[in-house]
């Protein structure tokens, strides 16, 4: 097992604050940001196009980048395009399947808009006849539930693998099952499970899995989808330089594997600084960090538990990948935010963290939650500090 403090020193930027915003976006440690200014430096070039050796070199590190991203992921047997983010990803699946206007699309009600929007947008274009939006606001999703929501209709299933507002983790490989039973599409949202859960793609049983860069310790604007072998491939949402096979006429034809999905130019110096976030997480093994993240969140669910006047709205009962939502009674979500920053230089999210669908059900009166989220170098005293700010601030209104 790592040491949270022996890591830290990786995070210069711990030295001043307590950072609990690790589900919106985690630090990156100096290893990465080193990669990424050494790629700069000294192999700095477009890739898959000329032939001088700087652009053979981008182009190696390029490709190693992604085969170092499949292994970590188990996904060898698939294709992995370089995206943006979670949200490119779950969109260039929504714009590019050939849906049929008869298609349904079964979603959590708890889902971020990125696993939601695309979905809602494909139905109210008429492209699909409907989304199906099922489960409660208890952070759990319920393979039962998806399959008694199944249709002779129903094309594909999204979900995500883990809350945002929750931390809590669906039961991918059942709902797998359940999805190949009654042949139909599998999407998971990966973001908040690529940085805290081993992922083994091929074990997962998905058919596209989507995650983002930046949440897992890599820059910010680079992520991936991934596409099982044999899944329905999405059309390219762009089309242009590099994506390209045969131009015939006023036609083409697209690249193999992944290039189709990577015109224009390529993050490349993205894609070598989050594979280097991949091997310093293999380093700590996913294990450890699982069992991290998920034993600091219960530590904080605990102390936050003793506090009259505090709503914990994570379950206590499940394993969870580091996120806790949390309500103060008389108090609004952004000046719990505001006071924690101010009084002990604490980082959290409030607000309705991008899933108005469920904030709407569970703080109706606005505001939505606050939400502390750990990572591999957060510590106890992280987390006890954060609850005895929190206690401070309850008792200042009762
Ligand atoms: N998806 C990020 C979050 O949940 C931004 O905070």
């Amino acid at each position: 097992m790592f040491s949270a403090e022996d890591i830290r020193e990786d995070f210069p930027v711990l030295e001043h604050i307590i950072y609990l915003d690790n589900a919106a976006t985690a630090l990156s440690p100096r290893q990465v940001v080193e990669a990424q200014s050494d790629a700069e430096y000294h192999y700095r070039a477009n890739v898959g196009r000329g032939v001088h050796r700087l652009g053979r070199m981008a182009t190696h590190k390029f490709e190693e980048s992604r085969e170092t991203l499949l292994r970590f992921f188990g996904g060898e047997a698939g294709t992995l395009a370089f995206t943006r983010n979670t949200t490119e990803s779950t969109n260039i699946i929504a714009r590019g399947l050939d849906w049929k206007p008869t298609d349904r699309i079964i979603v959590p009600l708890q889902e971020h808009h990125s696993n939601i929007l695309p979905w809602f947008r494909l139905e109210s274009e008429g492209r699909i006849a409907g989304v199906d939006v099922i489960g409660g606001t208890d952070g759990h999703i319920r393979a039962e539930d998806i399959e008694a929501a199944i249709t002779k209709d129903t094309r594909m299933v999204a979900v995500g693998h883990a809350s945002n507002v929750f931390g809590t983790i669906a039961p991918v490989k059942e709902i797998a099952g359940i999805c190949r039973e009654h042949d139909i599409l599998l999407l998971v949202d990966g973001a908040q499970t690529a940085p805290h859960l081993p992922v083994n793609l091929a074990d997962l049983g998905c058919d596209y899995f989507c995650f983002s860069g930046h949440k897992m310790m890599g820059p910010m604007g680079i992520g991936g989808l991934w596409i099982k072998d044999g899944a329905p491939t999405p059309a390219p949402a762009y089309a242009g330089g590099g994506m390209v096979g045969i131009v015939s006429g006023h036609t083409f034809s697209t690249a193999a594997g992944a290039g189709k999905f990577e015109a224009g130019t390529p993050n490349v110096i993205g894609a070598v600084g989050l594979a280097e976030a991949a091997r310093y997480l293999t380093r700590l093994g996913m294990e450890n960090v699982a069992a991290h993240s998920s034993a600091l969140a219960h530590r904080m669910i605990d102390g936050l538990l003793e506090i009259e006047g505090v709503n914990v709205t994570t379950p206590s009962d499940t394993p969870l990948v580091g996120a806790v939502s949390f309500t103060v009674d008389g108090v609004h979500p952004h000046e719990v935010a505001y006071f924690l920053d101010e009084a002990a230089a604490i980082m959290v999210r409030s607000g309705e963290h991008c899933c108005q669908p469920l904030m709407q059900k569970i703080a109706p009166a606005g505001g939505g939650t606050v939400r502390a989220s750990v990572y591999c170098y957060n510590t106890e005293d992280d987390v006890d500090l954060l609850v005895a700010t929190v206690e401070e601030i309850a008792h200042m209104v009762k």
